[in-house]
């Protein structure tokens, strides 16, 4: 079996990004995949494409295996530019015979691409068509992560290609999981939950669900990013399942940023006071730890520490930035406090009791806020307020 046959006749077709480092604001370090699939059977399908800028990989692979001009099918499991940016010349370049896609999905491709001569066909949940050997059959699977996502499911190959659900990003040479030390490909696959799933937590907990009462035997999931989950899928649907019923262990997090030290050396003394009460802490300070990661931490801690001086009235950009982020990411179940330095005015702590209240976070204390350089009564209340948030989080277990 070649490398990229991930089941007979069915090929990894997709793309390597090595080089980026940005997913409009998560931090992609380690790059990313754009995963397609050709599956050569008497209609020649391909499932998704890549990013419009890797048609010439797409293409480079697609053309090892067949000439592209004969794929009949292609299936659109999610119209995000990632995974079909490079539609317009592959439909172009085929002229396939039915294009697939959820309801959802035919809105999502009007309104990406104005194209009317498509041979779009809708697909929904629950319906099946032929290739030939191999049967597929969709889910829709929607707000997972947007309103046209859906699976395919090949039966004949207990074979789920899964979209953006089930992903990682992650850029390498290998195709599948267990080809990687399995710390490090469930640290992605949490940061990737974290970052775009978490926020339809629901959704997940049905999905899964759904995905049990349709008795699908699954023994390989295909993501559309990262590497392929073969052999022992429930490695990482029993993850799905802990992260999406918000399963949080003893652990707080203290998110600060400082512009003279007076607010950092407030955060060590509320993080160690937490520590000494058996309760983990991360300390997080924002201007070297990127929001992306942070959300990766948020995943399962109990509280939610945030420390900013005051500046020009307001908070720091970098806080500024972290709590737009971390709203829109819905944050649930969590309790948290704030503190920070000042020289004058000192606004920073009510500015971050009043974003706590708006992401439904239980703010546990008015706040601790601290003229220009802590002093030892200062830290005495540091120490009295981590205590207090070491406490509630024990409580929430
Ligand atoms: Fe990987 Fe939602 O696109």
């Amino acid at each position: 079996m070649a490398r990229t046959e991930i089941k007979e006749n069915i090929y990894w077709v997709g793309a390597v990004d090595w080089d980026i480092r940005d997913f409009h604001g998560y931090s992609t370090y380690k790059g990313t995949t754009y995963n397609a699939y050709l599956c050569m059977d008497e209609k020649i399908t391909l499932f998704d494409t890549v990013k419009g800028d890797c048609y010439d990989e797409l293409l480079y692979h697609i053309s090892e295996l067949t000439d592209p001009t004969k794929i009949d099918y292609i299936v659109v499991n999610h119209v995000e530019m990632d995974h079909s940016g490079c539609l317009p010349k592959i439909i172009e370049l085929c002229k396939p015979e039915k294009v697939f896609c959820s309801p959802m999905g035919q809105k999502a491709l009007m309104d990406h691409f104005h194209r009317e001569d498509w041979p779009i066909h809708v697909v929904k949940s629950g319906d099946s068509i032929s290739l030939g050997k191999k049967t597929v059959t969709f889910l829709e699977t929607k707000m997972l992560h947007w309103p046209d996502s859906m699976f395919s499911y090949i039966k004949e190959d207990k074979l789920l290609i899964s979209s953006d659900a089930f992903g990682q990003h992650l850029a390498s040479t290998e195709r599948y999981v267990d080809e990687i030390a399995i710390g490090e490909i469930m640290t992605h696959a949490a940061k990737y939950y974290a970052n775009i799933l978490h926020l339809f937590a629901p959704n997940i907990q049905k999905l899964l669900a759904q995905v049990t009462e349709l008795g699908w035997e699954i023994d390989m999931i295909a993501p559309d990013h990262g590497l392929i989950w073969r052999g022992n899928p429930e490695v990482i649907l029993s993850a799905y399942d802990r992260w999406s019923k918000r399963e949080t262990s003893l652990k707080a997090l203290v998110i600060y940023d400082s512009m003279w030290h007076s607010t950092a050396k407030m955060a060590k003394a509320i993080g160690g006071a937490i520590s000494r009460e058996g309760v983990q802490v991360k300390m997080l300070n924002l201007a070297v730890n990127h929001r992306s990661d942070i959300m990766t931490e948020v995943l399962d801690c109990r509280a939610l520490v945030f420390g900013s001086p005051t500046l020009n009235n307001g908070i720091l950009p970098r806080m500024g930035d972290f709590l737009t982020y971390l709203k829109g990411l819905r944050p649930k179940g969590k309790v948290g406090a704030a503190f920070g330095s000042f020289g004058w005015s000192g606004e920073a702590v009510k500015i971050l009791n009043e974003a706590m209240e708006v992401m439904e976070i239980t703010v546990l204390d008015p706040g601790l806020k601290v003229k220009n350089v802590p002093v030892d009564v200062d830290f005495a209340k540091c120490k009295e307020l981590g205590v207090k948030i070491a406490a509630a989080v024990k409580e929430m277990g």
